[in-house]
Parts: structure tokens; sequence; C-alpha cells
């Protein structure tokens, strides 16, 4: 299957009502991993790689870092059966994004979220033009990604404000959004019961006419995997993560784009301290990684399964 625009992919998932992930990759075996999942699952799939993945590839570059990574994805797409999209995650810095841009990746990120609304419109505006003017799709974000606690006054500092939506979307023509509704990064979400304001995210897909949503900062932090990882030696102590049936229910409610890093490095570091604990004497680093591969795929899996993009290519 040829390299897809990520527009494509969710526009069908939307129209469907389903959501397809977006799974950050760091290097080549997380990259084999997720592509491998998607052609056994018969998912479509949105590779991801942030800023710092992009320095990683490129040794500091984001121009080298951003050719490697394309002619990497691109040549995987080729090989398999189902359609293979490339994000830029988080893009802050426009060098970032214009190198994205520049070596062909099929949507990018502007996250201006941290500015005050009116800037965070006119730098989303400034990067669709450029965007859409090379056929690339743009996702941008509102509000803040913080675990919330049921606090009202908290809630609305913190949280996308639907009426901002509706004028976001309008004015700045972005394809997708991504609405903070009460998740955060990592693997520590939730103090106490997780909570998310599907209220909101229900008046958000009323007021941006429909257009695909994402969310952002949804691992689920399997207590399983976590567990592995302390009985060989990790200290995660308190990691909690989005429940299923919550992933379920924005995806009812018109989420179409999941993003998901934090599973996947807690999966490798269950994997790899594991594996090394038991093969002590092995030094061929692709048979340490192997199994720990196997894992990151199985991780990978589960999720296109729970998000209803299984079946879906
Ligand atoms: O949302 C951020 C992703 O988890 C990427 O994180 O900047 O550490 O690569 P990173
Ligand atoms: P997690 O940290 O929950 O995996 O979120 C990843 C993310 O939102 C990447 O943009
Ligand atoms: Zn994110």
């Amino acid at each position: 299957m040829p390299y897809t625009p990520t527009k494509e992919i969710l526009d069908k998932a939307n129209r469907e009502r389903y959501a397809v992930g977006a799974f950050n990759i760091n290097n080549l075996e997380f990259l084999q991993a997720i592509i491998e999942a998607a052609e056994e699952e018969k998912s479509p799939v949105i590779i991801a790689t942030s800023e710092g993945a992009i320095r990683y590839i490129g040794a500091g570059d984001p121009h080298r870092g951003t050719g490697i990574i394309v002619s990497m994805v691109k040549a995987f797409a080729e090989t398999v059966s189902v359609p293979v999209a490339l994000h830029l995650d988080h893009g802050k810095n426009f060098e970032y994004i214009m190198s994205a841009l520049r070596a062909g990746y099929t949507s990018v990120m502007i996250d201006a979220s941290h500015l005050p609304f009116e800037e965070n419109l006119r730098e989303t505006r400034k990067i669709v033009e450029i965007a859409h003017a090379l056929e690339v799709s743009v996702e941008g974000e509102l509000g803040k990604l913080k675990g919330i606690e049921d606090n009202v006054a908290e809630r609305e500092s913190v949280l996308v404000d639907p009426e901002e939506a509706k004028v976001f979307v309008e004015k700045t023509e972005l394809d997708f959004l991504a609405p903070a509704i009460g998740t955060s990064h990592g693997a520590f979400k939730f103090k106490g019961e997780p909570v998310l304001d599907f209220e909101r995210l229900k008046k958000v897909k009323e007021n941006t006419g429909g257009i695909p949503l994402v969310l952002h900062g949804a691992s689920m932090v399997p207590q399983d995997l976590v567990a592995l990882a302390n009985e060989y030696g990790a200290e995660i102590k308190g990691a909690k993560g989005i429940p299923e049936e919550m992933l379920r229910e924005a995806i009812k409610l018109g989420i179409n784009k999941i993003n998901i890093d934090t599973d996947l490095r807690i999966t490798f570091n269950a994997g790899i301290r594991k594996t090394l604990s038991e093969k002590k004497s092995e030094i061929d680093p692709r048979k340490i990684f192997k199994p720990v591969f196997e894992m990151v795929k199985d991780t990978v899996k589960k999720r296109m399964k729970i998000f209803g993009s299984s079946g879906k290519a």
C-alpha cells in the first residue's frame, strides 16, 4: 500500500466512527513492531515522531532526522498492504515543522497550546496556509494537557472551551483538533480516580463541523507491564492511565486519532529488563530485541482492537 495521506485515513475513520492509533517511534525496532502489528491487524496506522525523536534519529539535525524518517516509513509502507501515514507530533519550532513538510510527512501538528488563544490561532493559521499549499494536513491543540480533579474552576482554566474551539477551527481551517479534556502525557495521569470531561468533548465535536478529533495522553498504562518492569528492577510507582471504557466512550463521541507513546515505552522497559535478566550470556542485539519487539507488537495490536481500526484497512 502506498504511503497514505493522514487526512484520508482519518476522514474514513470519522465517517465509520472508529479511531486510528498514532504511535510514537524513536528507532527502527519500534517502527518495525508497529508496522507488523498493523499488517497483522489489517489496520491503518499513523507513525508519529516528536521533535525529540527527530533530533535523536538525525543526531541533532532536524533536516537529517526528518529525511531519514520519511525514507524509512515510506520503505515500510511500500512493503505492506495497509495504509501508513507519518505525522509530526507536537511541532513547536518552525524549523522542525518546515523540515517535516519539506521531507514529506503526511501531516504536522502545530502545538501552540501554551500561548494565549489569539496567538495560538495566529500561529496555527500560519502553518495551515503553508502546509495546505503542499497538500499536507494540520493538527492543532486547544487547552492544556493536565489531569483534572473534580473542580469546576480548575477545569475551566485548563480544558478546551467549546466556544473557542468553534472559532479556532473556523478561522484556522485546520484539519484535526486535539481538545484538552483531562488527559495528560506520561505514566502518571491521575492522582485519584480517572476523570475525563466527555460533555465537553461532545460539545467540541458539535461545534467544529465534525472534523476528526485527537486524543493526546491516551496511554492505558497496563498494570501487568508496570508490575513486570518493577519485578525486573524498574521503580515505577503510582503509574495510572486511561481505562479502556473511557477510550471507547471518547471514540463514540468523535475521537478519531489516539496518540500512544507511554504504553510502548513501558512495554519496552519491561521487555528489555526481563530479556537481559534472562539471557545473561547473550550478546547478539537481535536476539535481545526480538522478544521485546514481539511485546511491543502485542501492545500495539491490543490498542488497534480497542480503537476499532482492526480490519479497516
Ligand atoms: O507527547 C509527547 C510524546 O510522548 C513524545 O515525547 O518529546 O519525549 O519524544 P518526547
Ligand atoms: P501518552 O504519554 O499517554 O502515551 O501520550 C502520547 C501523546 O500524546 C503523544 O502526542
Ligand atoms: Zn501528545
